[in-house]
């Protein structure tokens, strides 16, 4: 029964699906034409993302789901359309830009809507449903698994996913308007060994990177972190150095060791020398946590090297820190 349930939400989820990307074909969907046009998405991005556009009527959808003969008890389960004792059915999704949301298996299991103007929330995003786990489900899985770059690109907004594929980089995803967590990092582990982080480069994005990374490394995947600076994000990084700039990003994609150490710098001054020690403190605290000697070796001498400090120096610092064995 639960199991027959979650077919009927993810048939309701393909026919809305084809309706908005129907909606985004017609005359209403034309101001969501020209939005997708600005962000340069070409005709073949929208139709292998099956993007579309949600009506600026409050119940296009739920009357349309009507005539296909879903009922009421069906609709209200399915996160699309709210349904009112008194006044009936309602859409959640008016006027915006719709991201159909795929599983790895390719079934539409939710979706994300933005605005294409002014307004607040800028992205809304389906509510969990019987269906849609966002914290076990991850966008652009869908094509990223079969890619055949040896990593996977993890960045933050639906845009950097679809700006990255259309640039030719087949293996990115971004997590569904949550933080990322354990059950993302289980998911990503069936397909790689290695994902990169590619973060928006403000506060925000650097917080997020800075949480993301203890939950990889706790499932056993290798992380690097790609720098986008100066620009936003993937999205306005590749529209401005295209696909080679991003590439050599990619190249240059930073140990996530060496990222968080450079990171924790940042609340330090380090022309103090008081300061300075204190960082070395908290670096060697780090480098301590690493099991292996010849990995704790390694990150002193690169530490070493970075920060201009001697090697001897900083290994003893370990040392002394240390409790057993070392
Ligand atoms: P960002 O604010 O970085 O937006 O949010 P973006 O992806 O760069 O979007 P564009 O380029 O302006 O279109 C990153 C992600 O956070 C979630 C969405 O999943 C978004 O893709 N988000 C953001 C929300 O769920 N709601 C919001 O209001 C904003
Ligand atoms: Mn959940
Ligand atoms: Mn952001
Ligand atoms: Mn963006
Ligand atoms: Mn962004």
């Amino acid at each position: 029964q639960e199991a027959d349930k979650r077919a009927r939400i993810l048939e309701i989820n393909k026919t809305a699906a084809k309706y908005f990307y129907m909606l985004l074909q017609s005359q209403q969907g034309r101001a969501a034409r020209e939005y997708f046009q600005k962000r340069e998405l070409s005709e073949e991005t929208i139709r292998h993302f099956g993007l579309g556009y949600s009506s600026k009527y409050s119940n296009d959808l739920y009357q349309y789901l009507k005539r296909q003969g879903y009922e009421d008890s069906v609709l209200k389960d399915c996160g699309l359309v709210t349904i009112d004792e008194k006044r009936g059915g309602y859409d959640k999704f008016w006027n915006r830009a719709m991201f159909p949301i795929m599983d790895a298996n390719n079934r539409v299991i939710g979706f994300g809507g933005r605005v294409t103007g002014q307004g607040e929330p800028k992205y809304l995003n389906s509510p969990e449903t019987a269906v849609f786990d966002k914290s076990r489900n991850l966008y652009g899985l869908n094509f990223a698994r079969t890619s055949k770059k040896p990593q996977i690109l993890l960045c933050e907004g639906y845009m950097d996913v679809i700006a990255l594929h259309q640039a030719g980089f087949d293996n990115a995803v971004a997590s569904l308007g949550t933080a990322f967590t354990s059950g993302h990092a289980s998911l990503l582990k069936r397909y790689t060994k290695e994902v990169y982080l590619t973060f928006d480069s403000d506060g925000a994005g650097v917080k997020a990177a800075l949480r993301a990374l203890p939950i990889l490394k706790e499932a056993g995947l290798t992380a690097k972190v790609i720098n986008m600076t100066p620009y936003k994000d993937p999205d306005e990084f590749i529209k401005a150095l295209g696909a080679n700039g991003y590439q050599e990003r990619i190249d240059q994609a930073e140990n996530s060791f060496l990222f968080e150490i450079r990171m924790l710098e940042r609340d330090y001054d380090m022309s103090d020398p008081e300061d300075k020690t204190a960082f070395f403190g908290q670096v060697a605290q780090k480098i301590l946590n690493f099991s292996e000697e010849l990995e704790r070796e390694n990150y002193i001498e690169a530490v070493a090297q970075r920060y201009q400090v001697g090697f001897e120096q900083l290994r003893n610092m370990v040392k002394h820190l240390g409790t057993r064995g070392y």
